[in-house]
């Protein structure tokens, strides 16, 4: 997890780099710094927090040249502090390295360096790289870090530059994505592509094990063991305001009102006049779906709570076991697969480390891998064997919203058009769902309309330092995520639970004016819910109740109630995320926090 960024050309580097370092600020913010060289030797500026530290830092202090890279962190190894800020340099300061990712075996790396002389400034395992280059230099920087390369264990991106050669950075990814952006005399390198778009739309996305030696007139790339490559350019063609904030406070509130058109943007042509889902990018499933006997979704945070949507709704219409597993823990349990596993992996940004470790594993074992991402070109859609793109745009505030509920749009017509190839076990839910879907987009504008009624709930509640979210079966999932949101952007303890399972034990938190949000929208499950609701009411908790529009007897039983535009109870969960959201937002707001970047946390998870 970092955001680094390189430029080689004629223009001023420091701006460049800064510009850069803002744009994938969202990648971490613990510290930022920049290099570049003056024509002589390479000056380094690195500060703790935020990249505005640094920036007033530089304020009349800049450092000139054409030449250089920069870094925005989130730390892994080595407390956050200026010290292991990046970019880390050797002992005699001309080779410089921005990283990101983990190199595993710097420990070693690093004590056979100390023991030749080398001395560290730093507790990263960044640093090593410096020393390593430094130490294997023979004249040729490229040459000299395909040697490194081949010392290095872990996940990583680099760029390195040296005062040896300052006509030139060496770029490496393993693991962590880098793209290079093309210019006119001028070259950029970035993780990302929107620190890139204010100069080029030409970009070249290196692939795993990809080196990249850029000069300001060309970029020519290379496998690890020295192989050229030819890259195709891809032109980028996002709309750079898409990347902005729209005139809204914060990223997240903007992305929470994309929800419509994001959810209507994932179901274009993807469901048919005759009510049928298409799904054209799965077209192997023709022949194998009848096969498919067992499922495992793996996913991390709120793709998880996609995950489990999806596996009630999979396990439902098509009849076929799902397991459902958070992928930290699912790659090392050595899970069970038949030889007809189907995995989906699901991932908003498509580079989360361990959910890329668990579709490799999934590989290794033989499953076929579907992914459902949100980024075109990213490791999870490059690696998995067929990829249904969310397209919910870029999702910049750190909290997942649009991300989430297209998530839950492609898990529904997956599982629709499994559930048609295999002969549907059950037609009218199918058809129910997929009628539900033409309907969503609208259905989420109007719920968008509970923001004053969220707002002026959330301007009471903000000062509470717990809450519980309860439901029973898709409501218990819709919960889940509703508490997940609440504690990283609010900092407010919250706690899910299934309705049922609070008198076993949960119940003796709840004393009076505890907040309780209840999900009552599964109709088979409302009385019991009801029940449940009782039961905290009974302990004098605070209730706010959401129900469909038209329920009579809710009122009655909640201290608050928050009507919802009816649908399918199938698709409850992508209209209750959308006020339980917009209560984590204003909470959040109301208590003065950094809602798009909570603290201790970063977008795209690369690390383990
Ligand atoms: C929460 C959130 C995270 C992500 C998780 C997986 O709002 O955004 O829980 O859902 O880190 O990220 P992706 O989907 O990029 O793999």
């Amino acid at each position: 997890m970092c955001g680094i960024v390189g430029y080689i050309g004629e223009r001023q580097a420091q701006q460049v780099l800064l510009h850069g370092l803002e744009k994938l600020e969202y990648r971490g913010y613990d510290s930022a710094g920049i290099a570049v060289f003056d024509g002589q030797t390479i000056r380094v500026k690195k500060k703790l927090g935020r990249l505005a530290n640094l920036e007033n830092t530089l304020n009349g202090h800049g450092l000139p040249g054409v030449l250089g890279i920069g870094h925005t962190r989130w730390a892994t190894h080595g407390r956050p502090s200026d010290a292991n800020a990046h970019p880390h340099g050797d002992c005699t300061g001309r080779f410089v390295v921005v990283h990101n990712g983990i190199i595993e075996n710097y420990l070693r790396l690093r004590q056979e360096l100390q023991q030749a002389g080398h001395k560290f400034r730093s507790e990263t395992d960044t640093e090593v790289v410096a020393h390593l280059v430094e130490s294997l230099y023979d004249g040729d920087l490229l040459r000299t870090v395909f040697k490194a390369a081949a010392k290095l264990r872990g996940a990583y991106a680099l760029v390195v530059m040296s005062a040896e050669e300052p006509g030139r950075l060496v770029a490496v990814r393993k693991h962590s994505p880098l793209v290079v952006g093309l210019g006119d005399g001028e070259n950029f390198v970035a993780s990302d592509i929107p620190a890139l778009l204010h100069y080029t739309r030409d970009v070249y996305v290196l692939e795993e094990g990809e080196v990249a030696d850029i000069t300001a007139k060309a970029v020519r790339c290379y496998r690890l063991d020295g192989t050229p490559v030819s890259k195709e350019v891809l032109k980028v063609t996002w709309d750079v305001d898409a990347a902005e904030k729209g005139g809204y406070e914060h990223f997240m509130l903007k992305e929470i009102y994309e929800q419509p058109k994001a959810v209507a943007d994932t179901l274009t042509g993807r469901l048919s006049d005759d009510n049928r889902a298409v799904l054209p990018e799965l077209d192997w499933a023709l022949g194998m779906a009848r096969g498919i006997d067992r499922i495992h979704v793996v996913a991390c945070g709120t793709a998880y709570h996609a995950g489990m949507v999806g596996r009630q709704i999979l396990e439902r219409l098509t009849r076929i076991p799902v397991e459902v597993e958070v992928a930290s823990e699912y790659r090392y349990r050595d899970p069970i697969y038949t030889d007809h596993t189907l995995v989906l992996v699901i991932s908003q940004s498509g580079e989360t480390a361990d959910t890329l470790a668990a579709l490799r594993e999934a590989k290794a074992r033989g499953a076929r891998v579907v992914a459902v991402t949100n980024v075109v070109g990213s490791s999870v859609a490059r690696e998995a064997d067929d990829v249904i793109i969310t397209w919910a745009g870029p999702e910049i505030a750190v909290a997942s919203t649009k991300a989430y509920t297209t998530q839950l749009v492609a898990l529904y017509l997956f599982a629709c058009y499994l559930a048609q190839l295999r002969g549907a076990a059950d037609p009218a839910t199918i058809e129910e769902v997929l009628a539900g879907l033409r309907d969503l987009p609208d259905a989420v504008s109007k719920v968008l309309d509970t923001a004053p009624a969220m707002k002026a709930f959330a301007q009471q509640f903000a000062r509470k330092e717990s809450a519980f979210f309860i439901g029973r079966g898709l409501d218990y999932v819709a919960a889940l995520e509703g508490a997940l949101k609440l504690k990283e952007i609010s900092y407010i303890h919250a706690e899910a639970y299934a309705a049922g399972e609070l008198k076993h034990g949960t119940l003796a938190l709840i004393a009076e004016g505890v907040p309780v949000i209840a999900l009552a929208t599964q109709d088979h499950l409302y009385e019991k819910t009801v029940s449940n609701i009782k039961e905290v009411k009974a302990r004098d908790a605070h209730v706010l109740a959401l129900t469909w529009t038209g329920d009579e007897e809710m009122a009655s039983v909640a201290d608050e109630v928050l009507y919802l535009p009816r649908v399918s109870p199938w698709l409850a969960p992508a209209v209750v995320a959308v006020p339980l959201q917009l209560l984590a937002y204003y909470a959040a707001v109301e208590r003065g926090n950094d809602v798009d970047k909570p603290r201790n946390l970063a977008k795209s998870v690369t690390v383990e």
